[in-house]
């Protein structure tokens, strides 16, 4: 049973934050805030199953001394932000249901009159999973999702004064949820990445992305939203050459569709060499040459492509040493944010001579693949259609759209971006085909230029060589293989020979292969979970790998051990995933030395 969507369900999403930071126009409201836990949502649904009026949103005072308020903000808990709750608090290590936010935003007559003369937005990085945004007592959103960024409009409302923003985060697990009840990584719930308040002019630039075609041509478009749009025009430059101008603002995105000599002279973007250049989207008046709004980008030129079972990064053959990711920080076993985690994650992703990052499961923080672009690693972004989804849900499947949207649209300036991953592990089936099939028809409207993929369960079988024939292999346009022979299967004397073959000529990727190992147990390499017998996989593995013709790369599982509630061996689990190359603490494992060294001698 199916009931219409919230009125408040938010799909408002303003990209290009990096150049409004740039240009001053952003305040973030990141650090301390106060955290009411709510079990039982009483601070918003009264005892009749209606509305609270005086829930929590309303963040009341006493007015006198017999007024009856039963919750108070300023003497309640603090909570950092960007954060899970999960690890601030050693009792909300396992907490899943809801919990509020409230914030206190200090609006001083500057600042006030900045915002009166044109739009004001908040905007959420990411929350986990369902968020309903409330500034002053009133309900603005309600966004559904957990790792994908959304923004929620307050024009008009952030006069001279003090204002309570308050959040209502649910990360409650629902089985029409994507992910829904089951997923090997931990439930963290919360404001996980930056919030920021953001100030445009009245007709602004909402969305302006531009990036390289298969071939080699220049594609993008530019979304503005205001009462002026209709005469005014964005003037698109790269560097200091104008490429485009753009017009007939007022009917929604607009292409942008530059000469196909437009990215002649300027250096491309490659693995390991990365150059980027300055976009830059001016949004004017054509009769008087006012400029109203701008915004701007750095950016790779590269082209991406597959031809029969190969990929060609600019038309050069290129093969994946690849690691997977999950975005969990590199200490600490908490949610991964900001700058500082994404450095020291690729760090280590860079020192096992890795050039291709999955960032898995679901949507990174954006710092991520900023950083991707800037090292030149290439990049594999996945939505968390995860194992068992409810396919045939209309709800559900409007979901997986939504976040597909915050995943390309936020990302598809990115030249590190090359794959998008519509799912990880889902069952063959009619519903989930076609679910599936129309997240990947999404990701080829809004990004034509880039691969889609998704990473595929494959179970055992008795023969030597595995046949890939899931049905998607017909969508996608590179296959993931999601494969652990010598750990959940097979033979580890048997992996050398073992080959892999589908009937799509198309390119396959090892999207996950490894093994278990705690840092610091040794012993022989048949002893379970010493790190000479993840050693031991590896090399089977590798030496397997080396004879797939059709392979065009691997990201093993994974990085770093990660937290997971499905993982509790004691003494050697505790609550973790011990797939990583490095503990939870980063130190490295025997397998590290052995992925860098083999894929050093890679081409
Ligand atoms: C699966 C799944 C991962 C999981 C891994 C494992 O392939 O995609 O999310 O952590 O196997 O079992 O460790």
């Amino acid at each position: 049973m199916t009931t219409d969507p919230d009125p408040l369900l938010t799909d408002l999403l303003l990209t290009n934050l990096q150049s409004r930071r740039d240009d001053d126009h952003v305040v973030s409201l990141d650090g301390t805030w106060k955290l009411i836990l709510d079990p039982y949502d009483s601070g918003l649904i009264n005892i009749l199953g209606e509305r609270n009026k005086t829930g929590y949103f309303r963040d009341f005072k006493p007015r006198h001394q017999g007024d009856r308020v039963e919750y108070d903000f300023d003497t309640s808990t603090d909570i950092e932000v960007p954060g899970d709750w999960n690890t601030q608090h050693p009792e909300l290590l396992y907490y899943e249901g809801t919990a509020w936010y409230r914030r206190l935003i200090e609006v001083d007559d500057d600042h006030a009159a900045r915002a009166s003369a044109g739009r004001s937005f908040v905007h959420f990085g990411a929350a986990n999973h369902t968020t309903r945004v409330f500034l002053d007592g009133e309900e603005l959103a309600l966004h559904e999702g957990g790792f994908g960024p959304f923004t929620v409009e307050v024009t008009g409302r952030l006069s001279a004064g003090t204002h309570s923003l308050v959040v209502m985060v649910n990360n409650r697990r629902e089985p029409d949820r994507i992910p829904a009840m089951r997923s090997d990584w931990w439930n963290f719930g919360g404001i996980h990445r930056s919030v920021e308040l953001v100030h445009t002019p009245a007709t602004s630039i909402i969305d302006a992305w531009l990036t390289m075609a298969p071939d080699g041509c220049l594609t993008g478009g530019v979304t503005v939203d205001g009462p002026e749009a209709w005469a005014l025009e964005v003037r698109v430059s790269l560097g200091d050459e104008v490429i485009a101008d753009v017009a007939n603002l007022a009917d929604g995105e607009q292409p942008i569709d530059p000469p196909s000599s437009a990215a002649l002279g300027f250096e491309r973007w490659a693995p390991g060499a990365p150059v980027l250049h300055r976009a830059t989207w001016t949004l004017h008046n054509p009769d008087t040459g006012a400029v109203v709004d701008e915004v701007h980008d750095d950016i790779g030129l590269r082209t991406v492509r597959v031809d029969g079972t190969t990929l060609y990064i600019n038309d050069v053959e290129t093969y994946l040493n690849g690691i997977s990711i999950h975005g969990e920080g590199p200490s600490g076993g908490s949610r991964a944010a900001g700058e500082a985690d994404a450095s020291e994650l690729l760090d280590w992703a860079e020192a096992l001579n890795a050039n291709f990052v999955r960032l898995a499961h679901y949507q990174h923080d954006e710092a991520m693949v900023r950083e991707a672009d800037r090292r030149g690693l290439l990049a594999w972004g996945e939505l968390p259609v995860y194992w068992g989804i409810d396919f045939e849900n209309p709800a559900t499947i409007a979901n997986a759209r939504r976040q597909a949207d915050e995943l390309v649209v936020r990302d598809r300036n990115r030249a590190s971006m090359i794959l998008w991953s519509a799912a990880n592990e889902t069952l063959p089936g009619d519903g989930r085909n076609s679910f599936i099939t129309t997240i990947i028809e999404r990701f080829r409207a809004l990004d034509p230029t880039r691969l889609t993929t998704a990473a595929l369960l494959t179970l055992p079988t008795n023969s030597p060589n595995t046949l890939i024939d899931d049905p998607l292999g017909e969508v996608v346009d590179v296959i993931g293989v999601n494969e652990y022979l010598g750990w959940y299967y097979g033979d580890r004397e048997a992996i050398p020979e073992t080959t892999w073959s589908s009937t799509f000529n198309k390119p396959l990727v090892f999207s996950e292969l490894g093994a278990g190992a705690k840092f610091g147990h040794h012993g022989s390499d048949d002893e379970i979970w010493t790190e000479e017998f993840q050693a031991a996989v590896y090399r089977a593995q590798l030496e397997m790998i080396n004879r797939q013709s059709e392979c065009i790369g691997l990201s093993p599982w994974i990085l770093k051990d990660f937290r997971t509630p499905m993982r509790v061996l004691p003494g050697i689990q505790d609550g973790y995933n011990r797939k990583g190359l490095v503990s939870e603490e980063g130190e490295r494992k025997l397998a590290f030395e052995l992925l860098a060294d083999w894929y050093k001698e890679q081409p």
